[in-house]
């Protein structure tokens, strides 16, 4: 699928029916290119070596095609795994993908049709969540999960509502575009799907995302960081003598450079979105 023809902010605002459709199509052919199969080889291993004693219950959120849960499988024998997605597009595929495994893939790998953040997935089961590549796309007619789930905690949205109008002490480090208001809504947002992925997790157990950036974490500057702290649950220091709710502690993040950052391009057509990788981050649940 030629990414040219994809007018991506008119998919995105449909809502996440567009990975049944257009951008379904689009990541079915990014996540099987050379760049996607080397980071999703890397991710695993990973986690292989993060681990000492195997995770018996994984989940993979916003799941896709299953590249991660073919690979899991095949390093964690005797774990019980569930990709979770809304496209049942790429849940297809991951189905083929996960039959390749043998046929008793089934007793070990659940596949789950449901649109998120979901609140309703059983809670505090797993030992390990991953989240790769995340792209969730809000329900445009259904905000509920959302508001319900934290999106007006009340701290929380002190905390987001400093730093989404701070600006950076040298207008020249300015990376966001985006007006205040846009990314305080993005923050509150993305803190709710850190909610919904700690909520999965038993205590003490591992989430390891990896998302798309530009530079190694400790050379991003300090309010790029504490947004990302906050979005992802870690943030440990008040904001404006505010303390945001903690659902994670950070353990470690690697920095991978990566061709798979042009999947940003794809999207932004922006020529500085060519370079850079993604960053793979381990939290643990507190
Ligand atoms: C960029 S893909 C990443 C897929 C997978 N994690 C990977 O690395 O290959 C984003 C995934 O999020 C899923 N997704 C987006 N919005 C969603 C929503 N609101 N609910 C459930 N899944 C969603 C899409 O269907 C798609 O599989």
């Amino acid at each position: 699928m030629d990414y040219k023809r994809i007018d991506f902010d008119q998919e995105l605002n449909t809502g996440p029916q567009t990975y049944n459709e257009t951008l379904g199509k689009w990541w079915q052919s990014r996540s099987s290119d050379s760049a996607h199969t080397y980071a999703y080889r890397r991710i695993a291993e990973h986690i292989s070596s993060f681990f000492a004693r195997p995770p018996q219950r994984i989940i993979d959120y916003a799941c896709g095609a299953g590249h991660m849960l073919t690979r899991l499988c095949g390093s964690f024998p005797d774990s019980r795994l569930a990709g979770i997605d809304r496209s049942s597009f790429l849940l297809k595929l991951a189905k083929k993908r996960l039959r390749q495994l043998g046929k008793d893939w089934p007793r070990r790998v659940e596949l789950i049709e449901t649109e998120l953040p979901d609140f309703s997935l059983p809670q505090g089961q797993a030992d390990l969540v991953i989240f790769v590549f995340p792209n969730i796309v809000p329900n445009p007619d259904n905000d509920q999960p959302y508001e319900e789930n934290g999106f007006h905690h009340k701290a929380d949205a002190a905390v987001a509502k400093h730093l989404a109008w701070a600006r950076e002490p040298d207008p020249e480090e300015e990376t966001v575009e985006d007006d205040s208001e846009t990314v305080y809504d993005s923050m509150l947002t993305d803190k709710v799907i850190s909610r919904n992925l700690r909520g999965l997790l038993k205590k003490g157990g591992i989430c390891v995302r990896a998302h798309y950036a530009n530079a190694p974490r400790d050379e991003l500057s300090r309010l790029v960081r504490q947004r990302l702290a906050f979005e992802e649950g870690s943030l440990d220091e008040p904001v404006s003598a505010h303390r945001a709710e903690r659902l994670f502690a950070f353990l470690g993040s690697t920095y991978f450079r990566s061709k798979v950052t042009e999947d940003v391009y794809h999207q932004t057509r922006d020529e500085s979105d060519k370079r850079g990788g993604y960053l793979l981050t381990t939290l643990l649940a507190v």
